[in-house]
């Protein structure tokens, strides 16, 4: 039985004492689920105090984003190196930074190995936008994105990282439409295919891929069930402490059908 995994993107919302007292209700909320693992990426300026406050035997921390070298003269970075004792995992190349802040395809490549190297597990964001997806472009961005990314990494690396596919149309700060499972499971057969072409069967068999957009507590359960779907990156929902224990709840059910089934 695989994980599912749940990651609560927090993006650019709540100080560090809000953040705080989300997860004091987290804690409250969410019951220790050994099959479910929870990963919560709040802004860097909380990552430190939440790192000492978190039950950690329910959640792990992820930073939003990082600086691809390790030290050095980039005033007002911070670096993977940096974040190496705190945080399990990075999201990296989440839409918004690749269309605000112009990371491209080399950029991001440097990302994940510079998480990679600090022994952080990256969080790879992928997508088409919309434009991208009536062009009928979806596929060759995924490729790109996906390709490009894992470039410098072995593949014994490329089995441990996490992709997380995040149609832009579908993330609720931009159109926020609601993908199909169906066209989900298309994508995310598409991009196990890339890793299966480059890096093995098994590789592609063993890497995560989440799915994000617009997830709540009434979807998630219809992207848990695509198969080949190891869990889900949540946005604006995981800011609701009862929506969020309610995705965990969702997840730890379908989890206890599909042990009671194997049974
Ligand atoms: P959303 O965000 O769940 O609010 O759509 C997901 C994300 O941007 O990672």
């Amino acid at each position: 039985m695989r994980k599912i995994l749940l990651v609560a993107n927090w993006k650019m919302d709540l100080n560090v004492s809000q953040g705080s007292f989300l997860v004091h209700r987290l804690q409250e909320l969410i019951r220790l689920h050994r099959d479910i693992e929870i990963v919560l990426a709040p802004s860097m300026m909380a990552l430190q105090p939440l790192s000492v406050q978190i039950d950690r035997r329910k959640f792990r921390l992820a930073a939003q984003n990082a600086y691809q070298k390790d030290v050095g003269p980039y005033t007002g970075e911070v670096s993977f190196a940096m974040l190496r004792d705190l945080v399990h995992y990075a999201i990296i190349g989440h839409s918004e930074r690749r269309i605000y802040f112009h990371e491209d395809l080399p950029m991001i490549r440097d990302k994940v190995a510079a998480a990679v190297r600090n022994e952080i597990t990256p969080i790879l964001c992928v997508g088409e936008t919309q434009h991208e997806r009536t062009e009928g472009l979806t596929r060759r961005v995924l490729h790109d994105q996906v390709t490009t990314a894992l470039h410098n990494l072995t593949t014994r690396e490329v089995r441990d990282i996490v992709i997380a596919y995040e149609p832009v149309w579908a993330i609720s700060t931009f159109q926020g439409g609601h993908a199909r499972p169906d066209d989900v499971a298309v994508a995310m057969r598409y991009i196990r295919s890339q890793i299966a072409q480059l890096y093995g069967e098994h590789v592609a068999t063993d890497v995560r891929v989440l799915y994000g957009g617009s997830v709540d507590d009434t979807t998630v359960r219809s992207y848990l069930e695509i198969d080949g779907c190891d869990g889900a990156l949540v946005g604006a929902a995981s800011l609701n402490p009862y929506k969020f224990a309610g995705i965990v709840d969702a997840a730890y059910r379908l989890q206890h059908e599909l042990t009671t089934n194997e049974d």
